[in-house]
């Protein structure tokens, strides 16, 4: 789904909304990150549009952008969120989110962060060993607090994605295998401090498909009937996060709404409130890493364009061998096409944007916007090789907003101490 103003060319150049991103690089520096408000804001009203008939949650994937405004624009469109450490937690209070609207999901959760997590109040936390939920319970009962608790449970459902981010198999380290399910809950039902409301499942990342959420959301609905008959009064079902953005321009992802529609006629009537945890496909395509060429070099047959962003600052491509569309910010029609290797300046082969790419030529100092770069970017980033990180900047409207500024070379020592 493309949000109609946010990456566009106008006047041969792109522009981010209403901002030229040539003078964007020329006040703020390169590399940048760039997000559109209203490209973050939309895609979350898509899914609430295509949930509104039924009871629903939709919690943002904090993993995916933590950046305080990121957070905000979405708390004031009334988004949950689903975090994964207490660090996200106290992002998601920082940037005004409603704690009550929060589950709480990760394979490792310390007994700190649930404490915090229950202090704040929390909606719910997704569960993922028996280890957990006793920990959970222990803990929620020394505070004197009830916790809403689902099971994270692995279907076994192959979700057909690069295997870093698959996550709905029996032999991934997710979740409780779906046959102890049962006893699982049974015991949980007696515990003190936690009562079972819900179901949860998150079957991996990127997914073009709907066939493997829908099988893992007929598997889940099974086990909420099971349950049911068991004397579990399941309320929640909460299917993860998941949907895939299209990062070739040649692929056609599923859409919130087309999703939607099909697990709506599963649950409808059912009494069931639908979660749900989408990161990637709020943010991605709302976000670009902007870059301008340092150089252009001949190496043997090969063509280098040498960026002055680096997989420290987006690590997808060495990561997940993840494709990324790259594009020039000044259109230039009388250039010919060359085809080049897109690299950074790190000390690292695996350094790189794209191998063997045909993009307009370049010459130093061009700029190039590097596409779908909102979801699991600047998270995911580092100071590897000692460079500092790039700013992230929000475009609203005309309006720029500094969401994070750039580092500098202090921040990059602040904390340590010389011996
Ligand atoms: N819920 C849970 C429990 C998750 O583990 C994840 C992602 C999500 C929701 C959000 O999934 P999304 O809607 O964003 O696909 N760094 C990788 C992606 C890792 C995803 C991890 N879990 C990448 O850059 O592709």
């Amino acid at each position: 789904m493309l949000a109609e103003s946010e990456f566009n060319y106008r006047g041969g150049g792109l522009a981010c909304e209403g901002v030229d991103l040539g003078a964007l690089a020329a006040e703020y520096g390169t590399p940048a990150y760039v997000y559109s408000r209203h490209g973050i804001a939309s895609r979350f009203c898509a899914y609430e549009e295509a949930l509104r008939d039924i009871p629903h949650q939709v919690c943002f994937a904090v993993k995916a952008n933590s950046n305080l405004a990121v957070l905000s624009v979405l708390a004031r469109e009334g988004a949950g969120f689903d975090i994964v450490s207490g660090g996200e937690l106290y992002r998601v209070l920082a940037a005004g989110g409603d704690p009550s609207r929060v589950v709480f999901s990760g394979v490792g959760k310390t007994e700190a962060e649930i404490r915090f997590a229950l202090q704040q109040g929390i909606h719910s936390f997704n569960c993922e060993s028996e280890f957990e939920l006793d920990l959970l319970s222990r803990t929620a009962a020394s505070l004197g607090k009830t916790a809403s608790i689902a099971l994270r449970v692995n279907p076994d459902v192959d979700a057909v994605t690069h295997p870093y981010i698959s996550t709905g198999l029996r032999e991934h380290k997710f979740g409780i295998d779906i046959a102890h399910a049962g006893r699982i809950y049974a015991r949980a039902k007696n515990l003190p401090g936690v009562v079972p409301e819900g179901v949860s499942c998150h079957i991996g990342s990127q997914l073009l498909d709907v066939k493997p959420l829908l099988e893992a959301a007929d598997k889940m609905l099974a086990l909420v009937e099971r349950l049911r008959s068991q004397g579990i009064a399941v309320r929640y079902l909460d299917l993860g996060g998941g949907l895939g953005v299209p990062y070739r321009s040649t692929d056609r992802p599923l859409s919130a709404r087309t999703l939607v529609e099909e697990i709506k006629n599963r649950i409808a009537g059912r009494g069931l409130t639908l979660m749900l945890e989408p990161g990637r496909s709020i943010v991605a395509e709302a976000g670009i890493l902007l870059t301008r060429v340092l150089l252009v070099k001949n190496n043997a047959k090969k063509t280098f364009v040498i960026v002055d962003a680096a997989m420290n600052d987006l690590i997808r491509p060495s990561l997940y061998q993840a494709h990324h569309e790259i594009v020039p910010v000044k259109q230039n029609a009388s250039v010919e096409d060359i085809t080049a290797d897109i690299v950074g300046p790190v000390c690292e082969t695996g350094d790189f944007f794209a191998h063997g790419r045909q993009i307009a030529a370049v010459e130093p100092g061009d700029l190039l916007a590097i596409r779908t770069a909102g979801a699991y970017g600047f998270v995911l980033s580092s100071n590897y090789n000692s460079r500092p990180r790039p700013c992230e900047l929000l475009i609203d409207g005309q309006a720029v907003h500094v969401a994070r500024r750039r580092e500098t070379w202090e921040d990059l020592i602040r904390g340590e101490v010389s011996f």
